[in-house]
């Protein structure tokens, strides 16, 4: 569904990504563990059309988007929700989820967004800003869903959130994938996390991708020593 060929992304003379290479299929959930700095933000940020790709090529679903700017890329089945989650605080959670919607006809939420997130139900017409960080995460991912996408890009979701919470967004992860032909890419450190949700998991270290393996297989130990500074 994702395929991601030889991909270099740089900040003007300082290159960045090194030729990264990776494919995800329907239905699976692949992980993206990393420390600060080792550049999973500069991936997703590329693979969405944020930062021009030097050389490379991204497909979805077999239809080439290394070309193509952001907004094309989510009519082709990409969404995003950036680390950091930036939700609008000033708007209620309805219209925030609505700004996912500006394309279609009707803006009405689908029900099994709020199926999904409960919570987002119960706080609907409050606004953004006064959820916690656990709530407004699960409301970036619920505006992220409603273009229907067949890539969903997660970069670094579990980042101040507290562990009951995390707990929850690995539920949700999982529903949802259940539920649609979806593809899911995570970045995280956290591993207990990527162990919950991710059928494979990389290792990328300075802009390459240096550890891959399936989830049962996985050297805990191994991937730790990655993590840790
Ligand atoms: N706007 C930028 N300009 C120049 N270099 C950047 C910029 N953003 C990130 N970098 C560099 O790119 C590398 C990867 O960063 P980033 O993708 O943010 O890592 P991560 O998300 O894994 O913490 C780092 O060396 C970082 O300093
Ligand atoms: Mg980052």
């Amino acid at each position: 569904m994702l395929s991601v060929k030889d991909l270099f992304v740089a900040y003007g003379q300082s290159e960045a990504l090194h030729g990264i290479s990776f494919e995800a299929g329907k239905k699976e959930t692949v992980a993206i563990m990393g420390r600060n700095g080792m550049g999973k933000t500069t991936l997703f940020k590329s693979l969405m059309g944020v930062l021009p790709t030097k050389s490379g090529v991204v497909t979805v679903a077999g239809q080439d988007v290394t070309r193509d700017e952001s907004f094309r890329r989510v009519a082709k089945g990409i969404a995003y929700v950036p680390q950091g989650r930036m939700i609008f605080p000033t708007l209620t959670v309805e219209e925030n989820i609505q700004t996912g919607l500006e394309n279609s006809k009707d803006r009405i939420i689908p029900q099994d967004i709020y199926a999904l997130f409960p919570v987002l139900w119960d706080m609907r017409r409050r606004k953004g800003g006064n959820l916690s960080g656990g709530q407004q995460q699960q409301l970036a991912i619920a505006r992220a869903l409603v273009t229907d996408p067949k890539v969903l890009l997660l970069d670094e979701p579990t980042e101040g959130i507290q562990p009951s919470i995390i707990k929850d967004i690995a539920k949700a992860l999982n529903e949802i994938r259940k539920l649609r032909d979806i593809t899911i890419v995570v970045s995280e450190q956290v591993l207990s996390f990527a162990l919950d949700v991710a059928d494979r998991l990389f290792v990328i270290e300075g802009g390459r991708l240096v550890h891959e393996t399936a989830r049962v297989d996985t050297d805990v130990a191994h991937i730790k020593q990655y993590l840790s500074v």
